[in-house]
């Protein structure tokens, strides 16, 4: 892949970042998603020079990231993939809500085989508010895709450069909303220069064969679901999902994947069925260790939102692989 480009394409979700309030002083009762991405891209002093004159608008979604779904993600991956194959680009920033950013970002990275960067960013502020905060993480994010050695699917917020493995929002209201835990962020953006923690970034890129093609033939995403262990947590709503015919589901275990025993037995049945299910952790940081004897799946370090959007994918190459077999077994 050449990465000699020098358009830089900007792909607008919606969010906050383009959000605005009837007043300019208030920051929470605002309407995500309402200006043009475009406008956003214009509103911003010096982002054209820095990205040389070469930044080129598209608005894939206008939407507050809460109703993010299969098809707007479906759309993004196409327009992601369409772009990353033009040797005239030299990597994709996406605005994006800041709620589910996460989501979107794991599923890039399942899917996209991104040798260039994509670089999601966002606000917690709305556009109009009296200091906005995503004018700067919009520079912030053109400067890391400039940035020597960027690579993969990465999310730039409030200075940091996170990795899609283990980004998370974890503040509902301040700017500096995102943290990798134990992982920490990739790098740091001081005065448009990207300072990575290592010497050279080390981002994964994912060379997920076929994924594109899978989301491209399904007509509909599996149905998978995220159920949480709590005190007092019964088996009642595993099993009412099981007879409405969910096909994945993804338990947010307490601790190191520990689960009330009512709904530890409605979630084995429920594999029984047929159903997958994978077990993640509720707790903030770390990632549950799986040990020998374990009845349920571990979620191999993801948080609960990223394992289900990885066994959709799963689900999915499955799903398109008996479609496949049964093609070939027709001709
Ligand atoms: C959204 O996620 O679209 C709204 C909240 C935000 O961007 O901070």
């Amino acid at each position: 892949m050449q990465v000699s480009g020098q358009k830089i394409v900007v792909l607008g979700t919606g969010g906050t970042i383009a959000g605005t309030s009837a007043q300019a002083g208030d920051n929470i009762g605002y309407t995500a998603a309402q200006v043009g991405v475009e406008q956003l891209l214009t509103a911003v002093p010096g982002l054209q020079a820095l990205a040389g004159g070469a930044l080129v608008a598209e608005q894939v979604a206008q939407i507050d990231s809460k109703d993010m779904d299969g098809e707007v993600w479906r759309t993004l991956s196409l327009r992601c993939a369409h772009h990353l194959n033009d040797s005239e680009v030299r990597g994709v920033v996406i605005t994006h809500g800041t709620d589910t950013l996460e989501e979107t970002a794991w599923f890039l990275h399942e899917v996209l085989d991104a040798a260039k960067p994509v670089v999601l960013t966002c606000a917690m502020r709305p556009a109009t508010a009296l200091t906005p905060d995503g004018p700067q993480n919009l520079l912030d994010a053109v400067a890391t895709v400039l940035a020597p050695g960027a690579t993969g699917v990465l999310a730039v917020a409030a200075g940091e450069v996170h990795g899609a493995r283990h980004v998370q929002k974890v503040h509902p209201y301040r700017v500096n909303a995102f943290s990798s835990g134990d992982a920490g962020p990739l790098g740091w953006v001081e005065e448009s220069v990207v300072r990575w923690a290592c010497n050279s970034p080390v981002v994964p890129v994912n060379n997920t064969v076929g994924a594109m093609n899978n989301i491209v033939s399904a007509a509909t995403w599996p149905w998978v679901e995220i159920v949480m262990n709590h005190a007092g947590a019964s088996g009642r709503a595993v099993d009412a999902l099981v007879r409405e015919g969910v096909q994945g589901l993804v338990v947010a275990c307490t601790g190191n994947g520990t689960i009330h025993h009512d709904l530890e037995a409605a979630l084995v049945r429920a594999q029984n069925a047929g159903v997958r299910v994978v077990r993640s952790t509720r707790c903030a940081e770390g990632q549950l260790l799986p040990k020998p004897g374990d009845a349920l799946p571990a979620s191999q370090g993801l948080s609960p939102v990223k394992a289900r959007v990885a066994l959709m994918l799963d689900l999915l190459r499955m799903h398109c692989c008996l479609l496949y077999t049964s093609d070939a077994a027709d001709e």
